[in-house]
């Protein structure tokens, strides 16, 4: 008979559905008991989705069935999915920000859907609606909140050696990338970069905060989980654009924020039409209308629409952001009436 670690061994090779990482590291397994008649294997479901527990049941009985020497495998449930956002391994590691109120996750499926435009324009929003704002740039590969914004110079430390984020437009901004030189970017690489980012998260003296809002790396992969997974997220943010290939990527971004019981507060369909400077007038390029009709289909709520838009291009480029440059802008008020969107579900009481 093998020994409950051999058994914790054997089912690191047992994959979550739907994601790259086993079910050990998940949080999953909660017991393992070798008894002469058998061995029995306690899960926790932290997924509310009856399909995938009855997956996971279903490969980890297999799996150590498979192990010489079981002469049976009984896999037990803990917690009924319902409760399971309150059940410890799905919620153990999970830490809040001591002074920040809400902290709001953006995504995307892919890279360069805009993803920082909306971050960066959204923090800015909320700010002009009256709500302190912090901003932390998550995506260390592709950091562009440092150029949106214009911050990029060096971080000072409390006596405490907490860092002190820099300020922008009324906003506070911190990036891991500050930190990151060539040399110590070799360092970072690899899987530990999104553990040691979350750990940097709490190292941040943040102060008081309405609202952080977390510019997370493009993809609803292990990296992005990881960070839902150990952050207490108010809820995420899907950011995406008209084309059908992009729209199958907010279903990968609803399903994450599903699997770890963060609420999607909605979607956003950036570059959704052309927005003509000389007539004012709105070309659809693409087929227009997907996301709201895909957030219906998915039941998620459908925060708005921003224009493909020279100025937000070029905003982004000159660390001049259009809900900070030109408030009055239409689509200043477009992000405006996004951040509102956001905010009424923020503000409602925890049950
Ligand atoms: N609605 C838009 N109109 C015009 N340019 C945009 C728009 N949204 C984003 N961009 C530009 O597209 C590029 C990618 O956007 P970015 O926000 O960096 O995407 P991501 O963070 O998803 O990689 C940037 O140059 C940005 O200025
Ligand atoms: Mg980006």
């Amino acid at each position: 008979m093998p020994s409950p670690n051999e058994i914790l061994a054997e089912l690191k090779k047992v994959r979550y559905p739907g994601f790259t990482r086993d079910v050990v590291s998940f949080g999953v397994i909660k017991d393992i008991e070798v008894a002469y008649s058998g061995v029995t294997v306690s899960l926790t479901a932290i997924s509310a989705k009856q399909e995938v527990i009855d997956k996971i049941v279903a490969d980890v009985k297999a799996t150590v069935a498979a192990m010489p020497g079981v002469p049976s495998v009984n896999v037990t449930v803990e917690a009924p999915p319902q409760a399971a956002a309150r059940a410890p391994s799905a919620t153990a590691q999970r830490r809040a920000i001591p002074g920040v109120k809400h902290i709001v996750a953006v995504a995307s499926g892919k890279g360069g859907v805009g993803k920082s435009t909306v971050a960066v324009n959204l923090a800015l929003a909320m700010r002009a609606l009256g709500w302190r704002v912090g901003l932390m740039d998550a995506d260390v590969y592709g950091p562009s909140v440092a150029m949106m914004v214009g911050v990029d110079k060096a971080v000072s430390l409390t006596p405490e050696r907490r860092m002190i984020p820099l300020e922008r437009f009324g906003i506070r901004y911190i990036s891991m990338a500050l930190f990151i030189n060539d040399e110590t970017a070799v360092i970072w690489r690899g899987p530990m970069v999104t553990k040691l980012e979350t750990e940097f998260l709490f190292n941040v003296e943040w102060g008081e905060l309405d609202c952080l809002v977390l510019d997370l790396p493009p993809g609803t992969g292990d990296a992005q989980l990881t960070i839902t997974q150990r952050v207490e997220l108010a809820g995420g943010v899907i950011v995406t654009t008209p084309q059908e290939i992009a729209l199958l990527d907010v279903k990968r971004g609803v399903a994450m924020f599903d699997e770890v019981h963060v609420p999607v507060l909605g979607v956003v369909e950036n570059m959704s039409y052309y927005l003509c400077r000389k007539c004012n007038h709105r070309h659809d390029i693409f087929s227009h209308g997907g996301g709201s009709r895909l957030a219906e289909s998915l039941h998620v709520p459908f925060l708005g629409e921003i224009p493909l838009l020279r100025e937000l291009r070029e905003g982004g480029d000159k660390a001049q952001p259009i809900v900070a440059a030109n408030p009055s802008h239409p689509v200043s008020e477009a992000f405006k009436s996004i951040a509102t969107r956001v905010i009424e579900q923020l503000d409602q009481p925890k049950h």
